[in-house]
């Protein structure tokens, strides 16, 4: 007999979302050369703006650092270094919210730590997460032997759903503003998940990766909300802040306060860190911390207001062609109905073959995501103005 595997995996789908997508777009293109220019992308949240100069200033100087045996930098911190982590500790106090600096731990992005979290939890839980949802939440406990539970989202509810005080949960997965619908939970909404995880006795993982591009009073952290530092951790990520997803970098959040089983959770994630992993590179710490700095913050504050003016544009279209829509106003995704009653991939086949936009299938997110479509505020202005002008054409017929 041969070693035995984990056989969880063959019941996830074969391929993870997004590299299906960039399949279909890879076989049309092949097939289509001669239209491949035309290709306007607004599926995947990858950003286009480059990196504020603030940042790359900060990767060139550390670069040098590196190069010189005085300034040399080995193994840092597996949890981070002190100079980025006390930024972000004052960046939680304009919300307002007080971190210890043990409790912010520095990652390579929300994606890995949202899976990685999972280690601190037996195997054979069970996860509650919204429909449609992220992914990554469902793939990663499905490959840890997990039992899911969703929490339906759809218009009934502005695609916010509240919890079933009739439904137990170990973990549940809240993302706000949301990926994929754009919803963003109010205090009242988040106060209600709260109080039901603490009742549950459940741990709630919060993915924050958006909170940049919430206006108003709406929260940034769930940790705004009284108790959470008792039932919840938090992911943020520079990705969409910052452009960073090809640069990589983020950070989770693990309260003190969080006890579960006699065991600090904080102390079994130091545990978990020091020894799987060897933290983010000293020069990508230091781009990451120059993000605060008063030009920094300036030139990210200029990108997501670029990225808002495309969400008006996909907004405003919409209204024009008076098509049901959820986020764009605090969050870079538009999840709008598909129309004429499409289901979510077939539409998707409609505007990649007839007008060379690529979005994403709101089935691709989950059961309820049928019949609903993504598109991201990512794109270039220009590709992004031209994208709606397709679509007003295309849906005006
Ligand atoms: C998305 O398009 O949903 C994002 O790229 C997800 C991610 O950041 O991994």
């Amino acid at each position: 007999m041969g070693i035995k595997i984990n056989t969880h995996y063959q019941e996830v789908k074969e391929s993870y979302l997004f590299a299906e997508i960039a399949k279909r777009i890879r076989i049309w293109q092949e097939s289509h050369p001669e239209k491949a220019d035309k290709l306007i992308r607004m599926g995947i949240g990858d950003v286009t703006r480059p990196l504020p100069k603030e940042v790359v200033k900060a990767l060139k100087e550390a670069s040098d650092e590196m190069g010189v045996a005085e300034s040399f930098h080995g193994y840092g911190p597996e949890q981070g270094y002190d100079f980025l982590r006390e930024k972000i500790q004052e960046y939680y106090k304009s919300f307002p919210v007080d971190l210890a600096k043990e409790e912010i731990f520095i990652s390579d992005g929300a994606k890995s730590d949202l899976g990685n979290i999972l280690d601190l939890f037996d195997r054979g839980i069970t996860a509650l997460v919204t429909d449609p949802v992220y992914p990554v939440y469902v793939d990663t406990n499905i490959m840890q032997g997990n039992k899911l539970l969703y929490a339906r989202a759809g218009e009934e509810n502005g695609f916010l759903p509240m919890p079933d005080p009739s439904v137990k949960a170990d973990l549940i997965y809240l993302c706000s503003p949301n990926n994929p619908t754009g919803a963003v939970y109010d205090r009242t909404g988040l106060t209600a998940w709260v109080n039901y995880a603490k009742e549950k006795n459940a741990v709630i993982l919060f993915d924050a990766a958006y909170e940049c591009f919430v206006e108003g009073d709406l929260p940034h952290s769930i940790y705004e909300i009284p108790g959470a530092k008792n039932c919840a951790i938090e992911f943020c990520s520079f990705s969409k802040k910052a452009g960073f997803t090809g640069t990589r970098c983020g950070y989770t959040v693990v309260p003190d306060s969080l006890v579960f089983g006699g065991q600090s959770l904080r102390k079994m994630w130091l545990r978990r860190q020091t020894t799987k992993f060897n933290g983010v590179s000293y020069i990508v710490q230091k781009a990451a911390a120059a993000v605060f700095t008063e030009h920094g913050a300036k030139e990210i504050e200029e990108n997501i207001n670029y990225y808002k003016e495309n969400a008006k544009m996909i907004m405003k279209t919409l209204d024009e062609l008076g098509i049901y829509y959820t986020g764009g106003k605090n969050s870079p995704y538009v999840w709008m109905k598909c129309p004429n009653g499409l289901r979510s991939w077939d539409f998707f086949d409609k505007l990649l073959e007839e007008i060379y936009v690529v979005g994403t299938p709101g089935a691709g997110f989950g059961e309820a995501g049928e019949g609903y479509f993504r598109l991201t505020a990512f794109s270039t202005q220009e590709k992004t103005k031209e994208a709606m002008e397709r679509l007003k054409i295309l849906l005006a017929k």
